[in-house]
């Protein structure tokens, strides 16, 4: 017999005759209440067993975690809360789940030692929750770019190419490293090694991009991107996936423009489409909320926190703005940050970040034209020969979730920017060809899809929003 999925049977209009359900038992009460989840929707459908009629041996092992196939008449239930449950006529147990050893039990875990059980912990609501508005989320992401007629470009995993130039790499090898051939000096010698040249995982795939948006005018990357930083912060993973639009002929206002709409678009697409998903987790984080001292406490509810962002346009300052506004708010002796900016070309630290945020405007912002001295080789220079076109897009409770840049187009000046930094023109002559032939203004940015993930769910560690996640010391499962 088929089975129908429990979202179908609890959006039923109707009863129904002999239905089948199959999934996973969350809790089973009074010797007669199974509430069955099967991962369609956070809601459990009830299903009233016949204890009577049920030998002992079958009852016993309908257990937290235990696989069972119920059949039965769908019938109004008595039950608060919900509209449906399942009659059951004939019960199977598929899997059993000895309770003793099931670590996932019907009580509260902390995130620590959820993430210690990453294979299981989407069995738990929350995490089933996060996991489906991701999936939904990804879903919006192409349906964005598909609409505006994007071209979805999969770039490189493994690439000779160090986009950002802060040489974060993870070396890639077919070779044991003791096997590794040496030169005569005793240097690994990459010219022997599988590709015939140094390779490393892809820390973005822009430089690949930026040639696709040279041909096809607007393209979007979405892959699984590696950062070999040792940041263990709750933002920060070594593996997570970016989001690379690239628009030949944009400038940075228009780069603004698309990055403004397209995060606005997905976020509604979420509150859309996953409205029980979000109901809970905003729940959840009204009861976290509530062991908080009143001081501490969130102002808005998740909701209504999505609701702003969409009723509402990011605040676009430059760079040089918000370094007066840090300046102005840390008044002589008063120390609100542990690290006072004094001088102009500083880079922002995180707490700079969420002060712009949380405290001085109070809603997302895009900060634009940064020292040219603390950004990537290929942003434009500006006409003051200092600040380049760049922009990054600030969020509450995340800080940067967007880092972007109009391009710079002129050959002579990237090449000469190149040779400042000491990057190799030769191994990026085929990124030259791009400013060599038919070059045009163009401009990019990668938005960080976890930090998306953890702005949409109120969830704080970035380990809590991505399937299996990779960190400084941890690469289990
Ligand atoms: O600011 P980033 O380094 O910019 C780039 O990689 C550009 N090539 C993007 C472009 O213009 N096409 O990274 C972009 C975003 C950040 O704003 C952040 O959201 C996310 O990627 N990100 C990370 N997310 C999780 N863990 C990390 N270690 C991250 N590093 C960056
Ligand atoms: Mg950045």
């Amino acid at each position: 017999m088929r089975h129908t999925k429990v979202k179908d049977l609890l959006n039923s209009t109707t009863t129904l005759q002999e239905v089948n359900a199959k999934g996973w038992v969350r809790t089973f009460r009074n010797n007669q209440f199974i509430a069955l989840n099967d991962g369609s929707t956070i809601n459990n459908i009830q299903c009233v067993v016949d204890f009577e009629n049920t030998p002992d041996e079958t009852l016993k092992r309908i257990t937290t975690g235990a696989a069972v196939s119920v059949t039965g008449n769908l019938v109004e239930s008595k039950g608060a809360g919900q509209k449906y449950e399942i009659k059951v006529a004939k019960l199977e147990i598929l899997g059993d789940s000895d309770p003793e050893k099931f670590p996932m039990q019907p009580k509260k875990h902390s995130l620590e030692f959820l993430r210690e059980n990453a294979h299981l912990r989407v069995r738990t609501n929350a995490f089933g929750a996060i996991m489906r508005i991701r999936s939904v989320l990804s879903f919006a992401v192409h349906n964005y770019f598909q609409q505006k007629g994007f071209v979805y470009v999969n770039t490189p995993i493994i690439t000779g190419a160090d986009a950002e130039g802060a040489g974060e790499m993870f070396q890639v090898t077919s070779l044991p490293l003791e096997n590794l051939p040496k030169n005569e000096e005793g240097t690994i010698d990459y010219k022997k090694d599988f590709f015939g040249k140094h390779t490393n995982l892809t820390v973005s795939g822009q430089l690949e991009g930026e040639t696709f948006a040279m041909a096809l005018g607007q393209i979007y990357t979405f892959g699984p991107t590696f950062r070999a930083e040792n940041s263990n912060t709750s933002r920060h993973l070594a593996e997570f996936w970016m989001i690379e639009p690239e628009v030949a002929f944009n400038d940075l206002d228009a780069n603004m423009d698309l990055a403004e709409d397209f995060i606005q678009y997905v976020i509604k697409y979420a509150l859309d489409n996953c409205g029980d998903d979000l109901k809970f987790l905003e729940g959840r984080l009204l009861e976290e909320e509530k062991s908080k001292p009143q001081a501490e406490r969130s102002e808005m509810t998740l909701l209504e926190k999505l609701n702003f962002v969409l009723e509402n346009n990011f605040k676009r300052i430059s760079y040089t703005e918000a370094i007066d506004i840090l300046r102005e708010s840390t008044p002589n002796k008063k120390k609100k940050f542990s690290y006072i900016i004094n001088e102009w070309g500083a880079d922002l630290q995180s707490e700079h970040e969420r002060y712009l945020v949380e405290k001085h405007f109070k809603c997302p912002v895009i900060l634009f034209d940064y020292p040219a001295n603390i950004k990537a080789f290929y942003m434009r220079l500006n006409e003051d020969g200092k600040t380049v076109r760049a922009m990054d897009i600030l969020f509450p409770g995340i800080g940067e979730i967007v880092g972007g840049s109009q391009r710079e187009e002129r050959f002579d000046v990237l090449v000469e920017k190149m040779a400042a930094l000491g990057i190799d023109e030769k191994e990026l002559s085929w990124y030259l060809d791009t400013r060599r032939f038919g070059s045009a203004v163009h401009s990019g940015f990668g938005l960080g899809f976890e930090r998306l993930v953890l702005f949409v769910t109120g969830m704080t560690n970035i380990r809590d929003v991505i399937p299996f996640p990779r960190t400084p010391g941890s690469a289990e499962f």
